[in-house]
């Protein structure tokens, strides 16, 4: 078996990350008797700076031929002054769109090694393990009508519009529940349906397609977005899986980051085309960047999402899972979860002991 890959590492510590999770991508091929053809693009920042923007067409189609697009991360305060138009961050945008990525899934799983590496009480996050499930290509951040008009009387007034169709809301429901039942089976819809008609409406299908679509093995239960802000950080081991909007979904899987000590340890995919896409939740960390300072493992365990999502191959993710878990339980840890007696790594070392234990554990 053959898979093309699109690797695109982007700006700041992209590339360093990037090289780390490939090096862990082309072990797991050959440990577990598959090939990987790994085609590297130029995206974000580095595009802008090669090409005058951040997404080639040439790079859009390298992505929408290969099996699955690995995504380090774009941007940094060189391109902060360009016109959004043409951003490096619409690089991302632009490929969610074009690949049809309507499903973002992020899990937030807490190392119990790293218990301690977060700024809430160990016994509140020890143990937490959730899949936030994010509407990707809707809501608020598409919707229209958007924009900032003048007024007759010189002021202002700023417009953005919160959209959702039925099919929109069907679709994405039923990835939180094929989620589930590969879980613990429980499905926590979130929505602000007490004040806003458009998640009325996505109650009113989430509910629906629980109870048509044959997904009664799953608890479903739908939760005001402010109370469950509030509940993320007062128990999170309640959740298991969340699906909400684009909007709550972006603030939401940022608060859920936190729970695990740091965000370089957060993988994602993006799902829904017939491409997926594959990325750490970090960005690209200007302040850090080519110093090896940069924690690789978000990217590794990105790389172990492609695997499992995309290539089918899961042996090969819960081995690189595996090898993770037991270099956290062997003291390394990089400096974005530096604790007390712990042994300081860099990024290329964090890298080489995920890939010896890789080597040294069974398929
Ligand atoms: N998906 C993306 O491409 C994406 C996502 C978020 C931000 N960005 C861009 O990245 C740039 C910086 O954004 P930011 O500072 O808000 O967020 P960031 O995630 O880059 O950094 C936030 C903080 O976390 C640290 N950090 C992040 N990843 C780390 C890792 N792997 N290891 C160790 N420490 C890590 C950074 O050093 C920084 O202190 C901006 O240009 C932003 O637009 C891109």
């Amino acid at each position: 078996m053959s898979y093309k890959i699109a690797v695109l590492p982007g700006d700041g510590i992209g590339p360093e990350v990037m090289r780390e999770g490939t090096q862990v991508l082309n072990q797991a091929a050959k440990l577990h008797g598959f090939k990987v053809e790994l085609e590297e693009g130029v995206v974000g920042g580095a595009s802008i700076d090669a090409h005058g923007k951040p997404l080639t067409d040439s790079v859009l189609k390298l992505t929408k031929e290969s099996n699955a697009v690995l995504l380090g991360a774009m941007g940094g305060p060189k391109w902060d002054g360009l016109d959004y138009s043409i951003r490096p961050e619409r690089a991302l945008l632009a490929l969610r769109q074009e690949l049809g990525l309507f499903a973002n899934l992020r899990p937030v799983k807490l190392f119990s090694a790293l218990a301690s590496a977060s700024t809430l009480k160990k016994e509140v996050v020890e143990g937490t393990d959730l899949l936030v499930v994010r509407e990707l290509t809707g809501g608020i951040y598409f919707g229209q009508p958007k924009g900032v008009t003048k007024l007759p009387d010189g002021t202002e007034r700023g417009v953005n519009t919160e959209v959702y169709t039925t099919p929109e809301i069907e679709r994405i429901a039923v990835v939180a529940f094929e989620a589930a039942r590969k879980r613990r089976r429980k499905v926590t819809s979130v929505d602000k349906a007490n004040v806003l008609e458009v998640t009325e409406l996505w109650r009113k299908v989430v509910t629906r397609v629980h109870k048509e679509k044959g997904y009664d093995d799953i608890q479903l239960e739908h939760v005001l977005v402010d109370n469950c802000a509030m509940q993320l950080i007062r128990d999170p081991k309640q959740f298991d899986v969340m699906v909400t909007t684009n909007m709550f979904g972006d603030i939401l899987s940022d608060e859920a980051a936190m729970l695990t000590g740091s965000i370089g340890m957060l993988p994602s995919a993006s799902l829904g085309g017939k491409v997926g896409m594959y990325e750490p939740v970090h960005g690209t960390a200007p302040d850090i960047a080519g110093q090896d300072k940069a924690n690789p493992l978000a990217t590794i365990l990105t790389v172990a999402m492609l695997l499992r999502h995309s290539l089918d191959q899961n042996e090969a993710a819960d081995r690189i899972e595996r090898a993770v878990e037991a270099v956290l339980n062997g003291g390394y840890r990089t400096l974005d979860i530096q604790e007390k007696d712990c042994r300081p790594v860099g990024c290329k070392e964090m890298g080489r002991l995920v890939r010896e234990k890789i080597e040294a554990s069974k398929g």
